[in-house]
């Protein structure tokens, strides 16, 4: 079938529940759409074999790791996933379509009749209080089987038939296999197989693996076909739901930021992949670091930005490297990424199992508040990214992402804290306390991050800016009709192809998405010649639904942004309690002064914020929701 019959196909089929929605996108209708399937409600954490082994794995080298995990305590601080990834399968059994699993290498999948069995590792991994993820592809053949070495350890063996191990017309019967016969707990599902396989392309005319038209152009957005691809891990979704009636699964997309799944994600996934594979270098930690940065808004209970799995102990982050490996740490933990170890700990050094178990700092990954990181200074040297905790101080992260060291202030409105009063950090790395006010100086060493939990008293002080709580603001449209390339993300030197090309490109669908504290352009937000370093940017032609923790009133100056060059167009703003009309304005042209709302929002459980436009498509009309705060 080709990739429009497929689409198609899946248009007909599971979207077809969604047709009102998609007619009427802007229509206030007082619901939280981030996905209810799977259980995710904090970033998972645990450990993947990927990193760390490749496709070589056995069963020793899994269960040592999850032994590891137990005895030194990790477990006890979150990490429970046990992940294996490629390199695990044998073949698919003609006769019946059933997945055999590679024996020699997990001796106890062993069964007298053949089948072969994951239940035994499972139960071994239940009993040591551990969960079990296991790794599949949406299309035919996986990541290693397409860019891997053919003749490599882990790669699927027998008829070209027999190889094509991944889900594509298999989704139903082997999400089956998994969760509900082998009774694993997570599935990380790749996409290589719906992107490689032109008929074109090494793999297919070597007659070493079938076609598959590609459904997801890499490098050019408008050329994947994002219906597909979403309409395919549905049906992963749903499988699993039928799987798991009690909802205890996690979803994994492994997309690498393509097929704009930045948008979708929050639909139908737990995490999702924002960039390709990071490296144990510096510069590939920076480009997946930026992948996921400026998406503070894209990240909710339940579905979380997916930077990729910490390479914490190898490389560039290893014990000659303490500073880098607790920068990466410092910024997943601030990003609410998943942590997922990729690393072999029975070479762990104390240094390393210091890193990836410092309680301070996981307990800013998973606090209850659930908000990720927000940028409140950007640039290309160093950035710091605020959080707003739980027990309502904030955490801090100054990173300096150059080769040399840098003396930079942090003031107070960095935090949203009063500069008239004293502001006491506590270093989550050695544990020092200080206290200022106003601004205070700070030494970044090369590459390292300070990394700071902060109480000082709020500048708003009678409730939250809606920035300062990303996990509770959903931008359900954003008012991107054709998904463009971010262009602010690191293109550092790709580790797998060098200089061997004319240079990396921006590919990551996302620029344009909405912002907590900037535009969606990257702009100091900005209405009527002033600037407010409170605010939601986001598009023209845009809804966002907030979750309204107990808070009474909603109060934003609305506008559209400076940055807008054309005079004609035109935004009406509106707010909606629990799907009812509370307040509309007029019609605002670029340069009006924004209009005040103030409104009751009292036991409503979903503010809904719209911006709608005079035209359908105005994707350059960046709108602010400035000042925008639940108040008590
Ligand atoms: C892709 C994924 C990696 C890993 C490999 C396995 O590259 O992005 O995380 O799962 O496939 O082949």
């Amino acid at each position: 079938m080709n990739r429009l019959a497929v689409a198609a196909l899946l248009a007909a089929t599971t979207l077809a529940s969604s047709a009102n929605a998609a007619d009427k996108p802007l229509e206030a209708r007082g619901t939280w759409s981030v996905t209810t399937r799977g259980s995710a409600p904090l970033p998972p954490m645990g450990w993947n074999s990927w990193n760390a082994f490749g496709t070589d794995i056995d069963e020793e080298k899994v269960i040592a790791s999850a032994q590891l995990i137990v005895d030194s305590g990790l477990a006890a601080k979150g990490y429970r996933y046990v992940n294996i990834d490629d390199g695990w399968w044998a073949k698919r059994r003609q006769a019946d379509g059933r997945v055999l699993i590679r024996t020699d290498n997990f001796p106890s999948a062993r069964t007298a009749d053949g089948n072969t069995s994951f239940r035994p590792f499972t139960d071994r991994l239940h009993a040591m209080g551990l969960k079990a993820g296991i790794y599949s592809e949406i299309g035919r053949n996986s990541c290693g089987q397409i860019y891997g070495d053919p003749t490599g350890p882990g790669q699927p063996a027998g008829t070209m038939a027999e190889r094509e191990i991944g889900l594509y017309g298999h989704i139903d019967q082997d999400i089956a296999l998994y969760f509900g016969e082998w009774n694993f707990d997570y599935i990380k599902v790749d996409g290589c197989g719906i992107r490689a396989l032109a008929a074109d392309s090494p793999q297919v005319k070597s007659g070493r693996l079938r076609a598959l038209d590609p459904l997801i152009d890499y490098d050019t957005i408008p050329r994947t076909n994002i219906p597909a691809v979403k309409g395919l891990f549905d049906q992963v979704g749903q499988a699993l739901s039928r799987n798991k009636p009690g909802n205890d699964f996690v979803l994994s997309i492994c997309l690498w930021g393509s097929a704009d799944v930045r948008s979708w994600a929050r639909t139908l996934g737990n995490l999702s992949r924002t960039s390709e594979d990071i490296s144990p270098n510096w510069e590939r930690m920076l480009h997946n670091l930026d992948s996921a940065s400026r998406r503070e808004l894209y990240a909710k209970p339940n579905s979380w930005n997916d930077p990729d799995m910490l390479f914490i102990g190898s490389g560039e982050f290893d014990d000659a490297h303490l500073t880098e490996a607790r920068s990466h740490m410092s910024l997943w933990a601030m990003l609410n990424a998943p942590l997922i170890i990729g690393f072999d700990l029975r070479k762990a050094s104390p240094a390393m199992m210091g890193v990836l178990g410092n309680a301070q700092v996981i307990a800013l990954n998973q606090d209850a508040a659930a908000h990720q990181a927000v940028l409140a200074y950007d640039g290309d040297s160093v950035q710091i990214f605020t959080k707003t905790l739980a027990d309502g101080t904030k955490a801090v992260a100054l990173f300096n992402r150059t080769g040399s060291p840098i003396d930079v202030k942090l003031i107070a409105s960095h935090l949203k804290y009063r500069a008239d009063q004293p502001i006491t950090l506590t270093d989550l790395w050695d544990g020092d306390t200080k206290s200022f006010t106003n601004e205070m100086p700070v030494h970044l060493e090369r590459h390292q991050t300070l990394l700071f939990k902060a109480s000082g008293t709020r500048e708003h002080a009678q409730g939250l800016y809606l920035s300062e709580q990303p996990g509770n603001v959903n931008p359900a449209v954003d008012g991107i009709v054709h998904p463009m390339a971010d262009p602010m993300v690191y293109r550092g030197l790709l580790p797998w192809r060098s200089t061997k090309a004319d240079g990396e490109h921006p590919v990551y669908g996302g620029w344009g998405g909405a912002r907590a504290d900037a535009t969606p352009f990257a702009q100091t937000p900005k209405i009527a010649g002033k600037t407010y370093h409170n605010a939601i940017g986001t598009l023209a032609n845009s809804r966002l639904e907030v979750r309204n923790t107990g808070f009474s009133t909603f109060t934003t100056l609305a506008g559209i942004d400076d940055s807008v060059a054309d005079p004609t167009a035109r935004v009406r703003f509106s707010v909606h309690a629990d799907g009812k009309l509370l307040k509309q304005t007029g019609w605002m042209k670029p340069g009006d002064a924004p209009a005040a709302i103030a409104v009751p929002v009292k036991g409503a459980k979903i503010v809904e914020l719209v911006a709608e436009g005079n035209r359908p498509e105005m994707q350059n009309v960046a709108v602010d929701w400035a000042e925008a705060a639940l108040d008590r």
